[in-house]
């Protein structure tokens, strides 16, 4: 039977938003396939599930960047013509799901060519700061125009989307789900071997993981350690995911000036998260701006560490102060420093946040209930 749902995706990398629709899509199972517009290990990840997928030229879309001011005519040519491909390849589809922004652009386009209703599954916080004003503008007459739900992957990204002039009607609050049995499965002398191979004995350890992206807040992480103890170490996990090496560059040389960079390990993207949460002492999330969701934080719940949260944006949602994790301000390393002092001073609060974090994450952010919150919106439109 032809899948029902034609999911599509404009990156070929793994973010965050390409490793839950990994989880989405792997639950649709027979029920639904792929197209990516860029090839790489999303679509391999995609394979090893069992998904179908393929991949489709994006042409001169790629050039179009979330800070743009106004989308070039070539721009518009190649999604248009995109669209014409998605709208053959869904030929035999009832819904066409969309999971980036481009996609949506795309999709949007297509679902009119082909009368099929379209789904945007929204994963970003409209408006300022994130995106321009033209930008942000164009997504919501967009999506008023040419979706018929919007799946927001927290209330702070859906409340945004309203604040920005989307239609509340269309909406849905979706969250992430993460599955628990990477998290469950970690062996302790593995973890132990990457604390060995990684931090000297002793020491306390405070990992970050994401992109190496100025908002995502490496840096702020960095100036927290500065104000720490000699034996504070600070682990950054993750790579510039889009182009962004000019700001690992400049991350390796503020480690410099600020005099720790003994005491920071630079590991680059990693497949084995699981574990070097369990290695570090504490998990840190510091994005400078509001989090649309952040699944990091809740793999540091499932990894039954005490993790510690920037206060804003869909991260308000996950984490409750001093009971499942520990909120401090965007962008404050004075504060960050403070938080991770006074967790390494008392174990037993630490202990107890940790175990909070970890029942809350298994109950409140399984992979069944966000497949079953995002099939029930594709049937509804399908209805
Ligand atoms: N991640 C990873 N390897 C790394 C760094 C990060 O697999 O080296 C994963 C991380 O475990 C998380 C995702 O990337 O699942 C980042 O998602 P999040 O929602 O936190 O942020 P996003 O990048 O989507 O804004
Ligand atoms: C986006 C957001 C992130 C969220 C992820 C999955 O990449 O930046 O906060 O966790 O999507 O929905």
């Amino acid at each position: 039977m032809t899948p029902r749902v034609l999911a599509l995706d404009h990156v070929g990398v793994l973010g965050g938003a390409e490793l839950s629709m990994l989880d989405v899509v792997a639950g649709l199972g027979d029920d639904v396939s792929v197209r990516l517009f860029a090839d790489g290990p999303f679509r391999e990840a995609l394979v090893r599930r069992g998904v179908a997928v393929r991949v489709l030229d994006m042409g001169a879309l790629a050039f179009v960047k979330k800070e743009s001011r106004a989308p070039s005519f070539a721009a518009l040519r190649a999604a248009w013509q995109l669209a014409g491909g998605v709208a053959r390849e869904g030929a035999g589809a009832r819904v066409l799901y969309a999971n980036s922004q481009k996609a949506f652009v795309v999709a949007a386009l297509a679902g009119r060519r082909s009368g099929r209703p379209v789904v945007w599954h929204l994963r970003d916080l409209l408006g300022r700061p994130h995106f321009s004003a033209l930008n942000t503008r164009g997504a919501v007459m967009l999506a008023n125009w040419g979706a018929a739900r919007v799946i927001a992957n927290s209330q702070a990204t859906a409340d945004a989307f309203v604040r920005a002039g989307g239609r509340a009607r269309i909406v849905r609050v979706v969250h992430n789900g993460i599955a628990a049995e990477p998290f469950d499965a970690v062996r302790d002398a593995d973890a132990q071997a990457l604390r060995a191979q990684y931090a000297p004995a002793p020491s306390y350890v405070m990992a970050v993981f994401g992109r190496l992206h100025a908002w995502k807040g490496p840096q702020v992480a960095l100036r927290a350690l500065s104000a720490l103890p000699a034996d504070c170490q600070l682990w950054v996990v993750g790579a510039p995911l889009f182009g962004e090496h000019a700001f690992e560059a400049e991350l390796r040389s503020r480690a410099e000036q600020l005099g720790v960079a003994s005491r920071v390990q630079f590991l680059g993207f990693r497949d084995d998260v699981p574990t070097l949460m369990r290695a570090a002492d504490v998990v840190v999330h510091a994005s400078t701006l509001p989090e649309p969701f952040g699944r990091v934080i809740v793999e540091g719940m499932l990894a039954r560490r005490p993790v510690i949260a920037a206060d804003a944006g869909g991260v308000r949602e996950i984490v409750t102060d001093g009971v499942t994790g520990v909120l401090v301000p965007p962008d404050d390393s004075a504060a960050l420093a403070q938080a991770v002092a006074s967790l390494r001073a008392d174990p037993a609060r630490a202990a107890a946040i940790a175990n909070a974090g970890a029942d809350h994450a298994r109950r409140a952010f399984t992979v069944d209930g966000m497949v079953r919150g995002v099939r029930a919106v594709l049937d509804e439109v399908m209805r």
